[in-house]
């Protein structure tokens, strides 16, 4: 086949959701369509169970599990489908971030009941920043759920994305009668099923009919002919091009655990979703059907037995074709390196693959060669842009409890900050270590691989701070005054670059006015601006 077609049958992409509203169950079932398991419950996702939230061993273990579910292939209707999963728990969010970056569309779950979450609201902040195209789907619908009408608004409202449905609901509830596709206009009957994965489809071409009203009753057939007049004056006609562009999303409703609208959800996202398309590097726009190969580093995941430090490196192919056994520049490093047993991962196997194409991930085993963000090529000097690093919530400082092994305590921690397990800052006086994560986890986490992997026991200090944030300025002199101004509150990250470290929203809200010729950038990914 050629690079071409390739490239033209993969759709690359996550599901994201608040915790709860549905994600594993939806990737359970999308995964038993396409026929990559043949039973409920097969897949064992990287969801942290709430019960285990104090207990960061048993959620170390299972996070272990995620490296199998880390990526999710499986071929439906001719497509290659590549399901990236996501870590459930908020204090992994970072992880999500990341994730985001090397997929090409979304899929966000919203519970009907408790409508758009907070966690919600930050992952579409991240699919904003970069126009990922995002289709919605509307989870829980056999539950007594908001108004549709209601819930729209409110997903135009604080996602700040606008929608189109594509389905609409026959009510809700224990009174969910089903949905009717608007799409292809066919109605598409509910029974409470998890276990049936085909539906009663019945094309209705004209909502008049009598016979929609014999199947759901005629208030609900009058209700609904009403909402599809209303639907057609409130909201555009669907357009896939501007989906695409990362303004509108398609919005589907269903129930993910009876099976409900799932296969509508998909067959639609085959047909729209995008392929792999060109990405920006710090040099140019990279196509995905150049013939050279390139790719980046989005996630590393390490092996928790500490006799094997060897750790695996998710690699997102962005053009051209990997190859097992050739070999490929490390841009960073400047070093050729070559992959003798690079994975493929079709549902939980992990297989030996020896070509993949854009779009794909391949896990590469790693003994310290990687960082998030490193970029593979054949040779040309380029590193994507877009792997950034979110501004931290919570900041302690590492204060070495055993002095003795302060060097082990060094490499442990950047080596951790590497792999993205948190971010490492340094403020003065005394080059202090201050360790900034999304969530209180990643502290329990890094203390416990501090100690088991690195023989280096430490303690952390909390600070207060609100919130830390990168500053740059085109007047050198100011950014050096602040720096001087500030200097309790400045902090250096791994590159060296400056970070001011505000202690409450105020102080952060004053100094950003105080100072228009700084700026202050919530994300990492200004470094990448700059070098442009
Ligand atoms: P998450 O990955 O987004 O955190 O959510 P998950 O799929 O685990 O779903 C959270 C809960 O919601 C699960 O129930 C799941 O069965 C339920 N659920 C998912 N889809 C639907 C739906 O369409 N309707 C209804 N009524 N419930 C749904 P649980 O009790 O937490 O776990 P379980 O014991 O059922 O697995």
């Amino acid at each position: 086949m050629k690079l071409e077609q390739e490239i033209d049958k993969r759709r690359t992409f996550a599901i994201i959701s608040h915790p709860d509203a549905g994600k594993t169950t939806l990737t359970e079932k999308l995964l038993l369509f396409g026929g990559a398991i043949q039973t409920a419950g097969a897949v064992k996702s990287n969801k942290i169970t709430k019960t285990a939230a104090s207990d960061f061993m048993e959620i170390e273990k299972q996070r272990g599990i995620s490296v199998a579910t880390s990526v999710m292939s499986f071929e439906y209707k001719g497509t290659r489908v590549n399901l990236l999963d996501t870590p459930g728990h908020k204090d992994f969010a970072e992880d999500t971030y990341r994730t985001l970056t090397a997929v090409d569309s979304v899929i966000l779950v919203i519970d009907c009941v408790k409508g758009v979450e907070e966690q919600t609201e930050k992952l579409m902040e991240v699919c904003r920043m970069r126009n990922t195209p995002v289709i919605v789907f509307i989870n829980k619908m056999d539950r007594e759920g908001s108004n549709p009408f209601d819930l729209l608004d409110e997903i135009e409202q604080k996602l700040k994305i606008k929608v189109r449905p594509l389905s609409w609901p026959i009510n809700i509830g224990a009174q969910f009668k089903g949905v009717y596709n608007l799409y292809d206009k066919s109605l598409n009957l509910f029974s409470a099923n998890k276990t049936k994965i085909s539906a009663d489809v019945v094309a209705i071409s004209d909502l008049g009919e009598d016979a929609l009203d014999d199947l759901v009753g005629k208030k609900d057939a009058d209700q609904l002919r009403d909402d599809v007049e209303l639907i057609g004056g409130v909201y555009d006609t669907f357009k896939p091009d501007i989906y695409l562009e990362g303004h509108l999303a398609p919005v589907f409703f269903g129930s993910a655990v009876n099976n409900f609208g799932v296969k509508e959800l998909l067959e639609t996202f085959i047909r729209i979703a995008p392929h792999p398309i060109a990405r920006n590097t710090d040099t140019r726009l990279v196509k995905p059907d150049e013939e050279d190969f390139s790719g980046f580093i989005f996630k590393i995941h390490a092996n928790l037995d500490p006799k094997h430090r060897d750790r695996i490196a998710f690699l997102r192919i962005c053009s051209g074709k990997f190859e097992r056994n050739k070999f490929f520049t490390h841009v960073r490093l400047g070093k050729e390196i070559r992959f003798s047993n690079p994975y493929s991962f079709l549902a939980q196997d992990k297989s030996v693959v020896e070509e993949a194409f854009p779009g794909d991930v391949v896990g590469l085993y790693d003994t310290g060669n990687f960082k998030i963000g490193d970029t593979l090529t054949e040779g040309e000097k380029l590193m994507y842009k877009g792997i950034p690093s979110f501004s931290p919530e919570l900041f302690k400082e590492v204060i070495n409890s055993d002095p003795m092994k302060s060097k082990q305590l060094e490499k442990g921690i950047e080596q951790l900050s590497d792999e993205g397990v948190a971010q490492l800052f340094r403020i003065n006086p005394g080059n202090r270590k201050i360790i900034g994560t999304v969530g209180e986890l990643q502290f329990e986490v890094i203390q416990y691989r501090l100690l088991n992997e690195y023989g280096a026991a430490c303690k952390f200090q909390p600070l207060n701070f609100y919130k830390a944030c990168w500053i740059t300025s085109d007047d050198e002199k100011v950014l050096a005054d602040f720096i001087q101004f500030k200097t309790s509150n400045i902090a250096y990250d791994k590159d060296n670059n400056p970070v001011f470290f505000a202690e409450s929203s105020w102080i952060l809200d004053t100094s950003i006015e105080k100072y228009p010729k700084l700026k202050f950038h919530f994300t990492s990914e200004f470094k990448m601006e700059a070098a442009v």
